[in-house]
């Protein structure tokens, strides 16, 4: 029973100061219930808004991709230095410590390979699967203007009402089919379609024109994928300028796990994204870190 003696009366009301509603300041996300939104703030940090998800699903429809051969080896040491990881339930069962306190953007929608046409998705992952898995978010492939456009979208609306019951933010990642140009309008109409469909947050790639209007157009956060690996200062050079541009973050994978020293990457891609570093002074930290990390190998 509760102890109920000399219970005093409080006092320290503040009558005279009005309540404050917590603020919460992610782009597009104020009305969002209370889960949603502190479940966004576990992908994007609140101190600066950005993130750097780190992306290593693409055994989903490639298999063993270069640099992911084994995700239980090459991953964990990358993941200090990410705010979130991307990833498959398969990934994640097998592959990563449950003890692992980052973001959890589990990919739910799949069902095709690199030897059939891309946009055939479903929902591969239901909701109470991911609640059991302590998902963060929940990413579903789009094609916009790809072959299977509309069952992509009807995935993309499917996942967004399971998680929108329990308050798991959905991530719509703009799948882009070999024969559409990635410029800035097609970006555009691609994103708004899927912040509109009710995605909360929005997974495209950068574009050297325009890239300010696709960020601008889409009412909630961008993240940008990295793409095929390009040498280290181009790879820092993307991400700074969508940052600029206005991304919120990178989601990115090849670019860092298929560098020659994945840690050393990740920290110059970190920099970036939270310490507003230039490109060129991100790369000087990446070739000193690899620097370092060869000599005490070698030691
Ligand atoms: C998109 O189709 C998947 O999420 C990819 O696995 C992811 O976008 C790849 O990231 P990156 O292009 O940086 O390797």
């Amino acid at each position: 029973m509760a102890d109920i003696d000399n219970l005093q009366d409080g006092k320290n009301f503040h009558c005279d100061v009005p309540h404050t509603n917590p603020p919460f300041a992610l782009k597009g996300s104020g009305s969002l219930d209370w889960g949603m939104k502190n479940r966004l703030a576990r992908v994007f940090d609140p101190a600066d808004g950005h993130t750097l998800m780190l992306a290593i699903d693409h055994g989903y429809f490639q298999g063993p991709t270069t640099g992911l051969e084994r995700i239980d080896i090459v991953i964990p040491p990358l993941i200090p230095f990410a705010d979130a990881l991307m990833l498959t339930r398969g990934a994640l069962r097998s592959s990563i410590s449950a003890e692992m306190q980052k973001a959890i953007v589990l990919r739910s929608t799949g069902g095709q390979s690199i030897l059939k046409e891309l946009s055939n998705e479903l929902v591969a992952v239901d909701i109470d699967d991911a609640l059991r898995l302590n998902a963060t978010a929940l990413a579903v492939q789009v094609y916009i203007g790809g072959v299977h456009e509309h069952e992509s979208i009807r995935n993309l609306s499917a996942v967004t009402n399971a998680g929108n019951r329990y308050g798991i933010p959905t991530l719509a990642v703009t799948g882009v089919g070999k024969e559409m140009a990635r410029d800035a309008r097609y970006l555009g109409l691609a994103t708004r379609i899927c912040a509109e469909m009710g995605a909360h947050f929005v997974k495209t790639y950068y574009c050297e024109t325009g890239f300010e209007r696709v960020a601008a157009g889409c009412p909630v956060p961008l993240v940008i994928a990295g793409g095929k690996k390009l040498p280290e200062l181009e790879a820092l050079q993307m991400a700074r300028r969508a940052i600029e541009e206005g991304a919120a973050g990178v989601d990115m994978g090849r670019n860092i796990f298929q560098c020659d020293d994945p840690i050393a990457m990740i920290h110059a891609v970190r920099s970036v994204v939270h310490d507003s570093q230039t490109a060129q002074r991100a790369h000087e930290l990446y070739l000193s870190l690899k620097a370092d990390r060869r000599s005490e190998v070698n030691a």
